[in-house]
Formats: structure tokens, sequence, C-alpha cells
């Protein structure tokens, strides 16, 4: 009897133990992932209704969810005002947002026009958009600039990510942005692919996708054409992978505009790939500006890229300014191993090659290889043009003969 009893007590523990494996081990599955429309919390699909506050009520679920959550936009399209996307307090789970429809902007730019952006997600984790088309219905703004009106305001970039980690953007559109359409600051580990962003030529500072102080950004497979430059790495941004773009109408990619002030930090490790330039001002380009800086460009690879006529395919400017007529001062801003590979098309200027460096800082390392730029005009040859530039072309590199002083440290 005794023996009996303490096998049961021994039995009882150990049934015990065996449930608690079942429901630890049922826990350590994939959880659900919710998903949420935002229809549910009020949004009306009319383009009439402010569905502000139901998008903000849809992401405070998603924000507060153990679980990874979608957040539905269904099609039709949907005003709202400024938006804040808070994720400090977030549980950091995943949230993507699975877009149907547009987002749009009111109609009186002067709405969203005073604050620095329309859309904006501060100190977020893990967030996903998909799909979806955003239309800061910017024109009126850009006539009123155009205009010359001073009383203008500077206008809302359309999406602002900052202080945000592990971000994908898919396949999204964002048209007639007030100002810059698309701008990651302060964050980590962005991809963004298959968007497209389209603004009138002469819309002025409708930048594609702005890059600072972010680390580990890749934009791929996207198409963008805009008053302003295609794409735009501002200070502090390094690894950054640019691959597969269109780009034009506008201004180019560009690397800067960078030493505006003493202390600002560097650019390094860029990589600009696979891309065409088409009836655009620039193609690639690191423009600093004519002042007194401790900053860097370095380590930067442009490659397998075309030109279609083009005003200043290939342009290092170190002498930028707003002055006119502006003061030739010298860039502290030191440029070093910039490497141009396999660069091809028409220049719509004699100058298809212009790499004026600063004097203080001369630049130092740029390597050409198979570069191949003629001039539209058929009478004409491209030419290329070199202050301060240090370093050594490989290969083909037409214009010939490339003015670049040969860099000793290659030798
Ligand atoms: C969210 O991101 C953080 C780091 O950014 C990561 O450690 C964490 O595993 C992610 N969470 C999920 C659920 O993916
Ligand atoms: C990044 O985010 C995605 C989707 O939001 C998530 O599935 C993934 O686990 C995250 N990765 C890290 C390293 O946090
Ligand atoms: C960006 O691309 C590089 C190289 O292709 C890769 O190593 C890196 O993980 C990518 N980063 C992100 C955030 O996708
Ligand atoms: C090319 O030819 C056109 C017409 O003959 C002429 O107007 C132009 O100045 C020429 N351009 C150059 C660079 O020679």
């Amino acid at each position: 009897m005794i023996h009996k009893t303490s096998c049961l007590l021994l039995l009882l523990p150990l049934t015990l133990i065996f449930f608690d494996f079942i429901l630890i081990s049922s826990l350590a599955k994939p959880t659900p992932i919710t998903s949420l429309s935002v229809l549910t919390y009020g949004a009306k699909p009319d383009g009439s209704k402010d569905s502000t506050k139901a998008f903000l009520a849809a992401w405070q679920v998603a924000c507060a969810s153990p679980n990874p959550t979608t957040i539905i936009v269904p099609k039709g399209r949907f005003l709202v005002g400024n938006l804040v996307f808070q994720g400090t307090k977030c549980t950091n789970a995943p949230i993507s947002f699975r877009i149907a429809g547009s987002i749009i902007a009111p109609k009186d730019f002067r709405v969203i026009a005073n604050s620095l952006q329309w859309i904006m997600f501060d100190g977020v984790t893990n967030v996903s958009i998909y799909g979806g088309v955003l239309d800061a219905q910017g024109s009126s703004l850009w006539k009123c600039k155009n205009s010359g009106g001073k009383k203008c305001p500077t206008g809302a970039k359309t999406l602002l990510f900052t202080d945000s980690n592990n971000i994908s953007i898919y396949g999204l559109t964002s048209i007639n942005s007030q100002k810059f359409h698309i701008v990651i600051d302060q964050s980590n580990n962005v991809k963004i692919d298959g968007v497209k962003v389209s603004a009138d030529a002469d819309s002025p500072n409708t930048d594609g996708i702005h890059i600072k102080n972010s680390h580990s950004v890749n934009i791929t497979n996207s198409r963008i054409g805009t008053g302003d430059d295609c794409i735009s790495i501002g200070p502090g941004s390094t690894y950054v992978s640019i691959q597969g773009i269109q780009c034009g109408p506008g201004h180019g990619i560009s690397i800067g505009s960078l030493g505006r002030s003493e202390d600002e930090q560097g650019v390094e490790n860029v990589m600009v790939s696979n891309v065409d330039f088409m009836s655009t001002d620039n193609g690639v380009r690191i423009k600093t500006w004519g002042k007194v800086s401790k900053s860097f460009v370095r380590n930067i690879v442009f490659q397998h890229i075309n030109m279609k006529m083009v005003k200043n395919p290939i342009i290092i400017n170190q002498h930028y300014c707003l002055d006119k007529p502006c003061p030739k001062k010298e860039s502290g801003v030191e440029i070093s191993n910039v490497r141009y590979e396999d660069i091809q098309g028409t220049s719509n200027t004699e100058v298809a090659v212009m790499l004026d460096c600063s004097k203080d800082k001369p630049c130092t390392d740029i390597v050409m290889g198979n570069v191949n730029l003629v001039l539209q005009m058929v009478n004409g040859s491209a030419q290329a043009s070199c202050n301060n530039a240090n370093g050594l072309a490989n290969d083909v590199v037409v214009p010939f003969t490339p003015c670049l002083k040969r860099d000793l440290l290659l030798t």
C-alpha cells in the first residue's frame, strides 16, 4: 500500500510537467498574425472624410500587440492630415501596412505645409509597407513657389522615418510631394524596393529619396522622376546600396550637399549600380559647400550606368554655394577612393566629366575604367575637366585625355 501511494505521488508532478511541456511547445509555435482594417476604426475611402484619427487608432492597436500585426488599407482614397506613428512605446513585434488604395493629403496645401512632414514614423522597429499610393497634392504649392511667391510655406516632406530600425518599403508609389518624397533619417537597416516616385520636372525641392545619418540602406528596382535629385545622400550616411534605378527627369543621384557645417559627419561605403539616367541635369554627382569642414566622402563606387542626354554625367563639385556670383571658397570635405566603372552614354554639354575638387583638400584615389561618354550633338566631342583631382584612368576612358593627375598612392 505504502509503496503504491508514493508511486502515485510521484506520478502527479510528472504529469504536470508533461502538460507544461505541451503548453510551452504550443507557445513556441509561430504566433498568429492579427490583421485589422482602418475601416474598422472609422476611416472612409471616399476621399473627403478626414481619416487621420482612424489611422492612428489602428496604429495604437498594432503598436500594443505582442503579435505581428497587419494594418489593411483597402481600395479607395483616404484623406489624412499630419500623421505621426509613434513607435517608442510599441512592443516591436512586426507591423505591416498593406495598402491597396491611395492616401491623400488635403487639397489646400496650407493644412500640412507648415509641418516638416506629412506622414512620420518615429522610433519604430520592424515596420513594413507594401504597396499603396501617397499623394501629397503638392502642385499648388509648387505653383506658389515658382511664381516667386514670398509667402509660400516651405512645404512638408511626404514620408519620414526617423530613429527607426529594420524598415521595409515595397512597391509604394509617392506622387506630388510638397518637398522631399521619402526621407530616411537616423535609421538603420532599411530596404526600399520597387517604389515609384514622381513629381513634375519643375517642382522645387522634390527629391525622390533622401538619406541622412543612417546606416545600411538598400534601394533597389525603383523608378524616380522629380524636380530635384532622384536620390540624395546627406551627412552621416554609411553602407548605402542603390541598384536598378531609372532616374529622370531630375537632378540625378547626388552625394551631398556636404560640408555645410564644420563638424558634420562624412559619407562612406556607397555603391550605385545599374542606373539609367534619362534627361537629367546630373548623372552621378558629389557636391560639397565651399566652406571649412572636417567632413569626408570615401569608398564610393559608381558602376554599370547608362546616360541619355544628361547635362553633367559625371561631376564632382566642391565649390557649391547659393550666392551669385559664387565666391570661390575651398571646401574642407576630403574626397577619396571614388570608382567610376562602366559608364556609357551621351552628354548634353561638352564637359561630360567634371572633377572640380578642393584646393585645400584635393580629391585622391579617383579611379576611372571603361567610361565612354559622347556628346549628344554629332559634330562635337565630349571633354573632361579636372581641378585638384588625383587618380588613375584604366581601360577605355572617353573623353580622352582624362585630366586626372597621377595619384602617387596608386603607383
Ligand atoms: C524587431 O527588431 C529587433 C531589432 O531591431 C529584433 O531584435 C527583434 O527580434 C525584432 N522582433 C521581431 C518580432 O521580429
Ligand atoms: C525585420 O522586420 C521583419 C518584418 O517586419 C521581421 O519579420 C524580421 O524578423 C525583422 N528582422 C529583424 C532582424 O529584426
Ligand atoms: C543591403 O545589401 C547588402 C549587399 O547586397 C546586404 O549585405 C545587406 O544585408 C542589405 N541590407 C539590408 C538592410 O537589406
Ligand atoms: C554643331 O553644328 C551646329 C550646326 O551646324 C552649330 O550651330 C554648332 O555650333 C556646332 N557645335 C559644335 C560644338 O561645333
